[in-house]
């Protein structure tokens, strides 16, 4: 069957879906990976999800870097090998986000022997081509951002990034003319103001690396061993960073099988937290131009979850943990307060506070009521199911207005990755809608059976908005609009379905509910919390 989903074109009589391709960055398994990461993932996941609804042919990846010396180190101080701690890693990585529910199209370890193998094809053409020399680098280095840095880029001593001690370091090093491809680079962000995004990233870029002067970057190590090895000088292995980004390609195959690269690159989207901006945008869009391939369409730098004012990290020890979290609250308040809270782009405050408040406000009381609300008043007045016998009533069309411009809104804002303005603009209908409860009063409907009529068009447009609301939170809750659907006695289908009432499509439909019998209440999807006990036995735990 013919599909009818947006994001189509024809290829010769074929219908071929277009592509989306979209990557987290690949997490060091230096330590339990935290909120931190799973709200990169989160934000992934939910933008993966709604192109997946749009009709896209997606490709989601993420996965782990698994080289350098910060692994090493980790993994001698556990008392394990390298490869040993990190399969132990990988498993628990995997497992934290089957907990939040990300559905990943691939996940890459840099240990992967395709990966290592690309790696090292990748290092030999561009020796062979002349963009790496060998040469000696003299400078500081700071282990966990693995990250070269000039004397006068540190800062006292210390890492720019990170705040972490730099060490001194000189070894024999091959070296990328990062220097050759100043002038493209600039011309890049010139010509592409949404290349890199904020915007406000590119300027710095522009003005505190490429203008100053770009150096060129040591990209293979002697002092440790924990890497790829360079195929032509065996006694050095790839910089981390290099392998690192590397991955965006040879998770596609590249360049040993190149089916998936054919399909899916360029990404459209590399999404990034704001520290690994200067790898994304100077170091990764270089290589590429000397490997002669496409660059990314967009760099989207995210900010950063605080707590209490500073930045999460495993080096600083004060993570927080997303299972625990998940446990408690479950995994769509924990999805849902990521992507409301903060601008994707911003940084924003982690605290348990706003959280459990945010639980309260938004999904207990306005969402969670609504539904409950609704679903007591159908259950009780017709059991039998809403029947569509009310057409002589005047039907209220205000709430599919505004749910028909809900869905506008939540779709241009998507195309910007503003998670939290497409949440905010649902919730506005979902408050559009409580407020129609209290201004139709059902429950004084209900008294008068002269009233019935215009009761059954009150619930009908209550239970179709909260239909297309369902719909519309998918992207970002995955248990939510199941649960609600099982209240209403909406089916479960397959979105691509014809008629599926799970479809994109139909949440910019209306008048798509059917009564029946199947209503029924349940238990309350987010129960409310008392904040102040919470974060009592919170802080005994975290
Ligand atoms: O940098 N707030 O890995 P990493 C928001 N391996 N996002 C956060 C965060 C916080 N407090 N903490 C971590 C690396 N993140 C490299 C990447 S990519 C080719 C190689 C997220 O384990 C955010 O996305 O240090 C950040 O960029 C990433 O985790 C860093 O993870
Ligand atoms: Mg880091």
């Amino acid at each position: 069957m013919m599909s009818f989903v947006t994001g189509t074109r024809s290829d010769g009589g074929i219908m071929t879906k277009e592509t989306f391709y979209i990557t987290t960055p690949i997490y060091y398994p230096s330590g339990q990976l935290h909120i931190g990461h799973s709200y990169s993932t989160v934000a992934v996941d939910a933008m993966a999800r709604y192109k997946r609804m749009r009709g896209y042919d997606v490709f989601f990846l993420t996965g782990t870097d698994e080289h350098g010396q910060k692994i090493q180190q980790t993994a001698e101080s556990a008392g394990k090998s390298p490869q040993e701690y990190l399969d132990e890693m990988a498993v628990e990585i995997k497992k934290l986000w089957k907990i939040l529910d990300i559905e990943y199209d691939g996940f890459i370890r840099t240990t992967d022997d395709y990966h290592e193998k690309a790696v090292q094809a990748i290092y030999q053409q561009l020796y062979d081509q002349g963009d790496i020399y060998k040469g000696s680098y003299e400078g500081l280095y700071c282990t966990p951002c693995e990250a070269f840095w000039t004397e006068g880029q540190a800062v006292d001593g210390c890492c720019p990034d990170c705040g972490a001690k730099v060490e001194i370091t000189k070894e024999t090093s091959y070296f990328f003319r990062l220097s050759a491809y100043a002038d493209r680079l600039l011309k890049m962000f010139e010509d592409d103001p949404e290349f890199l995004l904020p915007r406000s990233r590119a300027n710095e870029m522009i003005n505190n690396f490429i203008k100053p002067g770009l150096e060129d970057v040591a990209v293979t190590r002697t002092s440790f061993d924990w890497g790829v090895r360079i195929p032509f000088d065996s006694e050095h292995i790839a910089y981390v960073w290099i392998d690192a980004l590397s991955n965006y390609i040879t998770a596609l195959g590249y360049p040993h099988d190149m089916t998936l690269y054919n399909r899916y690159w360029p990404a459209d989207v590399h999404v990034i937290g704001k520290e690994i901006v200067r790898f994304h945008s100077l170091i990764w869009p270089a290589l590429l131009m000397a490997l002669k391939l496409p660059l990314p369409k967009q760099i989207f730098a995210h900010g950063w979850l605080l707590f209490e004012g500073d930045k999460m990290s495993k080096s600083k020890g004060n993570v927080v943990d997303p299972i625990i979290l998940t446990e408690k609250y479950g995994v769509d308040a924990i999805r849902y307060f990521l992507l409301r809270n903060v601008p994707f782009g911003s940084d924003g405050n982690f605290t348990n506070r706003a959280l459990i408040e945010r639980i309260n406000s938004d999904l207990a009381n306005d969402l969670g009521n609504l539904l409950n609300r609704t679903v007591a008043m159908i259950v009780k007045s017709f059991p039998e199911g809403l029947p569509d016998d009310y057409a002589e009533e005047p039907v209220d069309v205000e709430l599919d207005d505004f749910a028909d411009e809900t869905l506008k809104q939540v779709e241009a804002t998507m195309d910007h990755l503003e998670f939290n303005h497409a949440l905010e603009a649902i919730w506005a209908h979902v408050g559009r809608c409580n407020k129609y409860i209290d201004v139709t009063m059902p429950w004084i409907l209900a008294r008068e059976e002269k009233d019935r009529a215009r009761l059954a068009s009150v619930l009908y447009s209550l239970a179709d908005n909260l239909r297309r609301i369902a719909v519309m939170i998918s992207p970002f809750m995955t248990r939510t609009p199941v649960r609600m659907r099982e209240q209403l006695g909406i089916p479960e289908s397959d979105s691509e379905e014809q008629g599926s009432l799970t479809s994109w499509k139909s949440a910019g439909q209306r008048d798509l509910y059917q009564g029946n019998a199947n209503v029924r209440r349940g238990r309350p999807m987010f129960p409310r919390i008392d904040v102040e006990k919470e974060l009592e036995s919170l802080e005994a735990l975290l």
